[in-house]
């Protein structure tokens, strides 16, 4: 399985069968590397419906067919533009054909604005805990820190965690190396940085604090391979 990175809170998993994209925030994302025209995922994860997140979702979903998978309200939004889509709740898990997908609590909001500036409820916002060919990746998507992190670390054996470290709108650098001791995941990837002035930080001070698992810091377009 190949993970890759790509600006902002873009993760990428190619597994021998399927592309799974994760928040594909392209057009605005000035740290990505890719190209919407590009991607011809088979299946889109979304951790909630604000912009920078659903991002280039339904133009990519309707040039590729690929499925949307993400919480109900946000998941009728996005099935309301055309494009087919999975509805799921927080704690629930489904068993596709790609992998299994379980959405995770996020202490964060969630809603989407759309170019008429009308503001659309998208419900809770969420974690995604993705399994496929032995491997478990979560995705924290936006969130501060919380004390049942320690609750998922416990009951999943996590490869892989994408944590944001930006500050601001969601865990700082401090919180999200506590994040890491409570989910405790082989690898720790930080997301959710430089993306915009309020969220600048260094992921390599993320790195030095972080003393429970290995933190790779991945530039756009980078990969880990499991
Ligand atoms: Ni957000
Ligand atoms: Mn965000």
């Amino acid at each position: 399985m190949q993970i890759s990175y790509h600006g902002h809170s873009v993760v990428k998993v190619k597994t021998n069968t399927h592309t799974i994209l994760i928040d594909p925030f392209i057009n605005g994302n000035s740290l990505t590397d890719l190209h919407v025209s590009e991607e011809k995922p088979d299946v889109i994860l979304l951790t909630h419906g604000h912009n920078d997140h659903v991002g280039d979702t339904v133009e990519i979903a309707k040039q590729s067919g690929a499925l949307v998978v993400a919480v109900f309200e946000l998941a009728n939004y996005i099935s309301s533009q055309g494009v087919s889509a999975h509805g799921m709740g927080l704690g629930g898990s489904y068993t596709f054909d790609f992998g299994v997908v379980k959405f995770t609590q996020a202490f964060h909001s969630s809603s989407y604005t759309t170019a008429e500036n009308d503001v659309i409820y998208t419900g809770m916002p969420a974690g995604i805990l993705f399994t496929a060919e032995n491997k478990t990746i979560y995705h924290a998507g936006d969130t501060a820190l919380f004390g049942d992190m320690k609750l998922i670390g416990d009951r999943n054996d996590i490869d892989v965690a994408f944590l944001p470290i930006g500050d601001n709108f969601t865990m700082g650098p401090v919180d999200a190396a506590y994040a890491a001791e409570l989910l405790k995941p082989k690898v720790v990837v930080p997301i959710h940085y430089d993306t915009f002035p309020p969220i600048k930080q260094d992921p390599i001070d993320f790195k030095k604090i972080v003393q429970t698992c290995e933190v790779q810091v991945l530039k756009a377009g980078e990969s880990v391979q499991f």
